[in-house]
């Protein structure tokens, strides 16, 4: 059965691809930010992740809002990356893993999650930034992309992405194979990139979210999507992919790791570790 070794949650801005790209890491203006991986790494170095699942929105690379998904979970054994216009370099392709792709789909579907299953996708910053931020010397596991509409409202609720997390991990939990997974939540966290309240961000409402994504997800399912809006700004609605990410640790969460800073971009970025430990077994009555 495959184990679930915990989440992260991060920011996905394209201009950390520039940074990257151009060797910024220690610049004043970046340091605060990639400096908040260290202890990722450190992390990881310990886990050593089989496969990573990724949730995350795509921002019109692969869908665009003529047909866009509610839920879709990619299928294949490769994705590729393409020039999505940010003045970034486009990405090495990520390694998929297709037969387990199709187990999570097969418990989604039972679960009633009416997904769209996609033997091609590509995959924008959202998946390749975070990816590249995870594991800098580009050594990435195979991933299973599944992507979560922020985009085109209606969107689906906290509630419910808080759900698609739980059926992946119930997926996850009766996999065949013996693998250590990693679940990534990317995106967010405050933040709006257009009309009268662009540049907005909230710290208050930010630190709520990562406090209670620990300590009670569930309280957060109260918040509709127009007061997400409203509290995290127009595209701070990409911490459904948190929440997803959240659900699918099914285990105990604790966090080991936060760094938050603003702003990248327009961005206030979040960096968050959350271990997964089996729950204790329920002792048998002597
Ligand atoms: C920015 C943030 C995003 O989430 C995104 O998808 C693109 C750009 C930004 O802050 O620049
Ligand atoms: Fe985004």
């Amino acid at each position: 059965m495959a184990r679930i070794i915990g989440g992260i949650g991060t920011t996905h801005v394209p201009a950390i691809g520039k940074a990257i790209a151009d060797g910024k890491q220690n610049d004043p203006y970046w340091k605060p930010f990639f400096s908040g991986f260290d202890a990722v790494h450190k992390w990881l170095a310990r886990e050593q992740p089989d496969v990573a699942v990724v949730f995350s929105n795509d921002h019109g690379l692969n869908f665009f809002l003529d047909k866009l998904p509610t839920f879709a979970v990619g299928a294949a054994n490769e994705y590729r990356n393409e020039d999505e216009g940010w003045g970034i370099p486009v990405s090495k392709t990520a390694q998929g893993n297709a037969d387990l792709s199709w187990h999570m789909i097969n418990g989604l579907v039972e679960d009633g999650f009416d997904i769209t299953m996609c033997q091609e996708m590509l995959v924008d910053h959202a998946i390749t930034i975070p990816l590249q931020l995870i594991w800098p010397n580009g050594d990435w596991p195979p991933i299973v992309p599944i992507s979560i509409n922020t985009v085109q409202h209606p969107l689906p609720s906290m509630a419910r992405c808080l759900e698609l997390g739980r059926s992946v991990g119930r997926a996850l939990a009766s996999y065949p194979r013996d693998i250590k997974v990693l679940v990534i939540g990317t995106g967010g966290l405050s933040h709006q990139l257009d009309g009268e309240r662009a540049g907005f961000i909230n710290k208050e409402f930010d630190t709520h979210c990562m406090d209670q994504l620990t300590a009670d997800p569930e309280a957060l399912t109260r918040y509709s999507i127009p007061q997400v809006v409203e509290l995290a700004g127009a595209q701070g609605v990409e911490f459904l992919n948190w929440m997803a990410m959240r659900g699918a640790l099914t285990g105990t969460a604790s966090e080991v790791h936060r760094n938050y800073h603003i702003p990248i971009s327009n961005t206030a970025a979040a960096t968050l570790v959350l271990e997964n430990r089996p729950r204790a077994e329920k002792r048998k009555a002597a």
